[in-house]
């Protein structure tokens, strides 16, 4: 990969799922130092005190001082309530000036790790953990790409925050499995039919968050429980900022293949 690249992303208007804790809202401060004044952050979760705080903080930081807008929107993003507050509030902070759409598909649960596949009978248990977690993305994408429709000047990034589990199969965890596999073909369609889009499915790595320490206390299947605790063990976490400088770095490179997978080990 080139090293030559845009120093930022432009006058952005960027959409986060999943931006209270974790991941999304490293990627939400991280964003904010690498976009154009007149940017809008879209900072969506269901935490209402998380969300509030970190819009404090990014205001007040210099990107904030130099006229970044940040919008928080308190939503279950399982509910198509929560979608259209996103997509109205998206487009309220919309101007004419925003030459850059990015929408960060991250928000995402874990599931019931402690199960094998043949306890799985209730078909709404395993509805509800798809709703969020595919039906979700989908639907918000969909929506964004309607009120942001391609026009000349717009570029239009969308990432799927996606994981090892899309391409490989761990034992008591059908659930994420199935759900980033299924969500990264969604992505990976979209790029074969939206050539002027740019699709980047991104695979964090494993992540010291809370998500992660639930993968440590809650899987089921030993070999893979133990597998997680020594990664704690060992220090081989990553932290969300390491991560996400990754991720920054092929945003602003933008010379990836649309609708790729690519890990943070390989960039
Ligand atoms: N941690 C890892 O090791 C790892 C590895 C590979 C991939 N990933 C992926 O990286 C992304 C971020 O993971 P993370 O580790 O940062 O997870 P996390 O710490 O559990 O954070 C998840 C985020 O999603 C939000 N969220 C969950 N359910 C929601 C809902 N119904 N509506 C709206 N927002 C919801 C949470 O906010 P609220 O609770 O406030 O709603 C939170 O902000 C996920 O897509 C995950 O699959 C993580």
């Amino acid at each position: 990969m080139s090293s030559a690249h845009s120093a930022h992303l432009g006058r952005v208007l960027c959409i986060i799922t999943g931006a209270s804790k974790g991941f999304g809202r490293t990627v939400a401060k991280e964003m904010s130092g690498l976009v154009k004044p007149g940017s809008v952050l879209v900072l969506a979760a269901r935490s209402e005190d998380d969300l509030r705080s970190l819009q404090a903080e990014l205001t007040e930081l210099e990107a904030g001082r130099a006229g970044l807008r940040v919008e928080s929107v308190v939503a279950d993003m399982a509910q198509m309530e929560g979608i259209e507050n996103v997509v109205r509030s998206s487009e309220e902070a919309f101007s004419e000036h925003i030459d850059h759409l990015i929408l960060v598909n991250n928000a995402a649960s874990l599931g019931d790790v402690s199960r094998s596949v043949k306890t799985f009978t209730d078909m709404a248990e395993v509805d509800s953990y798809l709703s969020l977690n595919v039906s979700s993305s989908m639907c918000l994408t969909a929506r964004v790409l309607q009120s942001f429709p391609q026009r000349p000047g717009l570029r239009r990034t969308i990432v799927n925050v996606t994981s090892l589990c899309a391409l490989q199969p761990f034992r008591s965890w059908v659930l994420y499995c199935t759900g980033k596999a299924a969500r990264e073909m969604m992505f990976r369609v979209l790029a074969e039919e939206e050539p002027d889009l740019r699709v980047l499915n991104y695979s964090p790595g494993p992540l010291d968050t809370a998500m992660q320490m639930e993968a440590r206390t809650r899987t089921g299947d030993d070999g893979i429980r133990k597998s997680f605790v020594d990664m704690f063990d060992q220090g081989q976490l990553l932290t969300c900022e390491a991560s996400c400088a990754k991720l920054m770095k092929l945003l602003l490179e933008d010379n990836y293949t649309s609708g790729a997978h690519i890990d943070v080990y390989d960039v």
